[in-house]
């Protein structure tokens, strides 16, 4: 939740903290705020309420003169969205943008009002101003002030701070919220996420937590919390700043929806072996997932859903117990764990508050840990990395930047990865012959090219939006491995359009929801070819026996419904097991059409940002 971004070198620093603030946007949107200084350390600071563009316009008549500064998107947390609580927060010439949570903001904000600091806003950030501000009077360098500072945090921090009486120079620390260094020539760089500054350098210091330093134009430095010099490496990112931006397309959700082939291309390279009948993961402890005896997912929103149709394939396919939990929940309902559970945390970001929580609590409760995540190098791979004795590694997705709030690559991606996992589970454990792993294979490695013709009927999927786009609420119903995919789709419609929708398993409609039905609620029926699949044609006569108006996601091949329901979408038929990820490819066409259609903020939903680092 948040962006920061933060720039010193020898170019004015306002249009680089612009656009490094655009590609952050993402995460969040509230208000927005830059602060620069020139060379004598004169400081401009401009905030706006709203989004970017807000900010944009006022310093169109307003600039920011100076090649070192900060900038900051926020996502509210302390203090409503207002353009006194909005960042960067200063105090005596300490400027500060901070993306994060602090815990205990409560005390610290009464001990600095005794001290006789005056307090402008009703943020906790402007906590850290102040603890720095104090620190410098008393005559420590801005690095140790910094490091002072966060000392006195209990919480999630990244934090970038500028002092007018060091001009050239920025401190910054993390503990939690993600922060990079990005290395350019004779100019630095800080920023919450890479593609914010890839434009400019390739080169990044990924940060740990507790690491507090500076960056200046020719130099860095970073210090671990205890104040001693640390060596972080410089790591080179492969993937150009193209790959991050719309390419031509009106949103990125639609670009991203559009290149889920290559990204599912991406996720099975070199993972399928036809030789020898083979799933090759790489990253993953394959002692721990042959020891395992009970696999535990814990994961939050879309993740989640992924999760549960992951823990369907792990089950059938490899005959270990699987349990889904959403990670908010699991770490406070002190869960029975042990030595022998596998607990897998799945994440686009990497860094959502709660899984990583959750993570850690089972980690410390003696679990094997693996992650399922996009994100290299993120908070979760982190604590999966393996070589101390419980970290058994990360499956990383390659989607490649999700930059969309709705999540739709990553999870397609997540599917495919959790359908190998649970093949390479089989595989170690002989519960699956030779012909069906190969089955199960081709089956993934034929999805690209059947995802292509689901998203080559996009206009369908518009013209069925368009019918339905003043819809008040509606209904999605699955069954088994599609029951998730109707989670999904209810889930992507409400977060982009605003329609109240749920999903719901089919077979529970009877026992409640069914009292919904009427004929101003439209019912999307996954019927799907598989073993729920007579059951789910019952559950649709049940449905429109009572007035509803019954939609239904069919295979190509099935005719068998044409005159009982009002709307239709087809994929082709492909193997049981990857029909979700093809199901679930014109339920985000419809949500996305639905959204653009009543001219909403598709890439960015009201109240929601795309890494929920706040529990
Ligand atoms: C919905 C969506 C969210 C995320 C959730 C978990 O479209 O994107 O529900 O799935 O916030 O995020 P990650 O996967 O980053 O842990």
């Amino acid at each position: 939740m948040c962006g920061i971004v933060g720039y010193t070198g020898t170019r004015p620093a306002e249009p680089v903290l612009i656009e490094g603030l655009q590609k952050l946007e993402y995460r969040g949107y509230d208000s927005a705020g830059v602060c620069t200084l020139d060379d004598r350390g004169v400081r401009t600071t401009r905030r706006a309420l709203g989004k970017l563009a807000a900010l944009k316009a006022r310093l169109s008549s307003e600039p920011c003169p100076g090649t070192t500064g900060i900038g900051h998107t926020r996502w509210a947390t302390h203090g409503r969205p207002s353009e006194k609580n909005a960042h960067p927060h200063e105090s005596d010439g300490v400027t500060v943008v901070h993306n994060g949570i602090i815990e205990n903001h409560r005390e610290l904000r009464l001990e600095l009002q005794a001290r006789g600091r005056v307090f402008t806003s009703e943020t906790d950030t402007e906590i850290f101003a102040h603890l720095i501000a104090l620190a410098r009077q008393q005559g420590l360098p801005l690095l140790e002030a910094v490091r002072r500072a966060v000392g006195r945090v209990q919480g999630a921090y990244a934090l970038a701070v500028v002092d007018e009486k060091t001009p050239g120079a920025l401190a910054f620390a993390r503990l939690a919220s993600p922060l990079v260094v990005g290395v350019g020539e004779g100019e630095m760089f800080l920023a919450s996420d890479v593609p914010a500054v890839l434009a400019h350098t390739r080169n990044f210091v990924f940060l740990e937590d507790g690491d507090c330093g500076m960056i200046e134009a020719e130099r860095y430095v970073v210090v671990d919390a205890a104040g001693v010099a640390v060596q972080r490496p410089v790591k080179t990112i492969t993937w150009s700043a193209v790959m991050a931006e719309k390419g031509g397309h009106k949103h990125f959700m639609h670009k991203e929806i559009v290149e889920q082939p290559r990204a599912i291309t991406d996720t099975l390279r070199g993972r399928l072996s036809f030789d020898d009948a083979a799933i090759l993961l790489d990253g993953v402890d394959n002692g721990a997932l042959l020891s395992t005896r009970r696999v535990v997912i814990i994961a939050c929103g879309t993740s989640w859903h992924s999760g549960l149709v992951g823990a369907s394939l792990i089950e059938s396919l490899a005959r270990v117990a699987c349990s889904v939990e959403l990670a908010s929940e699991f770490r406070y309902r002190d869960p029975v764990l042990d030595a022998d559970t596998l607990v897998i945390a799945i994440s686009q970001s990497g860094e959502t508050a709660d899984t990583l929580a959750a993570l850690k609590e089972a980690k410390r409760r003696g679990c094997r840990v693996l992650s399922v995540c996009n994100v290299v190098d993120a908070a979760i791979p982190r604590v999966c990395a393996i070589g101390d004795g419980l970290g058994a590694g990360t499956l990383y997705t390659r989607a490649g930047p999700e930059i969309g709030v709705a999540s739709t690559k990553a999870f397609v991606t997540q599917l495919v990865a959790l359908h190998l996992l649970a093949l390479q589970l089989a595989q170690l454990r002989n519960t699956m012959t030779k012909e069906a792993l190969l089955e199960d294979m081709t089956a993934l490695a034929h999805l690209p090219i059947h995802m292509e013709k689901v998203l080559a009927r996009e206009d369908d999927v518009r013209a069925l939006a368009q019918h339905h786009v003043n819809a008040r609420d509606m209904l999605f119903l699955g069954r088994g491995l599609l029951f998730p995919i109707a989670l999904e789709g209810a889930l992507k419609l409400k977060e982009i359009s605003y329609i109240h929708a749920e999903g719901y398993a089919a077979g529970e409609m009877k026992h409640g929801p069914i009292a919904l039905i009427d004929d101003a609620m439209p019912v999307l029926v996954l019927a799907l070819p598989g073993p729920g699949y007579e059951k789910v044609i019952s559950n649709l006569e049940e449905t429109r026996a009572r007035g509803g108006r019954v939609l239904a996601l069919v295979s190509d091949d099935d005719h068998s419904l044409d005159d009982q329901i009002e709307g239709v979408l087809r994929v082709p038929t492909s193997h049981q097991r990857t029909m979700p990820v093809l199901a679930v490819l014109p339920l985000q066409l419809f949500s996305y059409h639905v959204a653009d259609l009543r001219g909403l903020d598709v890439d960015q939903p009201r109240n929601l940002a795309k890494s929920v680092t706040v529990e």
